[in-house]
C-alpha cells in the first residue's frame, strides 16, 4: 500500500489522487465536528467552502429540517445556527437533519479531494474505524491533511501519523513518503501526551485563548465516534462499521 501524506489540500492535484482513498483530516475542528454530527444521528452533512454557498443552498431546506454551522476564523458566523465546536453538534440538535456546513480550511480540504476515488473523512475520535477500513479495502492513499490558513498544521499530521501507525501494526506492506515517515515518527513519541505536544502549536493555542478547551478534549479522544464518514456526490454519510 503507498501512502502519500499532503501537508494542505493546495497541494493536491486530480491526477495525483484520482486513483487513491482520499482520506481528510481537519482534527481542529471541521472533521472532529462532521464526525460527531454524523454519530449522532444526523441525516448527512453538506460541506461547503464559501459562507454564501451555505446560506443559498440552506433556502431549498424547510425550517427545523436542516442546521447551518461553520465557522471564520474559528468563531461562529452572524446569522448561523451553530459554530464548529463537536460538542454543539449533540444528538438532540441534529437528529435526523441535514447539516449544511462551511469552515475556514476542514470543508474546503473535503471539497477539493472530491477527484480521489473515494472519500473519507478522519480524526481522532475514528481513526481505528478508519484505520481498519482503510486496510480491508487494501489500495493506496492520500492523506489530505487541511492545514490553518493553508500552512502545515501539527495537529492533523499528528492523527496521519496515528494511521499509518496503525496500518504498520497490521503488518500491511506500506510505502511511505517523507512526511508519512515524518507524521509516524511524531505520533510514536507523542502518543502519550497529545495535549502537551499540541499545546505548544499555533490552532491549539488559538483554540485555547478563544476559551474552547472543551473542543481540545472533545476532538483529541480516542475513538469515541467509530464511524466511517464517506463523501459522496457533495454529501457525507455515515457508514456504521463493526469492523
Ligand atoms: C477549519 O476548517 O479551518 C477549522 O475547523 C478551524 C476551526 O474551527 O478551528
Amino acid at each position: 500500500m503507498k501512502i502519500i501524506v499532503y501537508p494542505t489540500r493546495h497541494y493536491i492535484e486530480e491526477r495525483d489522487i484520482k486513483d487513491k482513498v482520499a482520506v481528510v483530516i481537519d482534527v481542529l475542528r471541521a472533521t472532529s465536528t462532521i464526525i460527531t454530527a454524523l454519530y449522532n444521528g444526523c441525516k448527512e452533512v453538506i460541506p461547503m467552502a464559501e459562507i454564501e454557498e451555505a446560506v443559498k443552498i440552506s433556502k431549498n431546506y424547510e425550517k427545523d429540517t436542516f442546521i447551518l454551522g461553520g465557522e471564520r476564523n474559528s468563531e461562529k458566523i452572524e446569522g448561523f445556527h451553530l459554530s464548529n465546536s463537536p460538542g454543539e453538534f449533540s444528538r438532540e440538535q441534529v437528529e435526523d437533519k441535514t447539516v449544511l456546513i462551511t469552515t475556514t480550511n476542514g470543508t474546503r480540504a473535503i471539497t477539493k479531494a472530491a477527484y480521489a476515488k473515494e472519500v473519507v473523512l478522519a480524526s481522532f475520535i475514528n481513526i481505528t474505524a478508519i484505520c481498519d477500513y482503510v486496510a480491508a479495502l487494501g489500495q493506496d492513499v492520500a492523506i489530505v491533511c487541511a492545514g490553518t490558513f493553508g500552512q502545515f498544521s501539527a495537529d492533523d499530521v499528528l492523527v496521519a501519523g496515528a494511521l499509518i501507525h496503525g496500518l504498520y501494526n497490521k503488518n500491511i506492506p506500506i510505502e511511505l513518503d517523507d512526511l508519512g515517515m515524518t507524521a509516524k515518527f511524531m505520533y510514536e513519541h507523542s502518543k502519550n501526551d497529545i495535549h502537551g505536544v499540541l499545546s505548544q502549536t499555533s490552532h491549539y493555542s488559538t483554540l485555547k485563548e478563544l476559551g474552547l478547551e472543551r473542543d481540545l478534549e472533545d476532538c483529541l479522544r480516542l475513538d469515541t465516534a467509530p464511524i466511517i464518514p464517506i463523501y459522496s456526490d457533495g454529501v457525507v454519510r455515515a457508514w456504521h462499521t463493526n469492523l
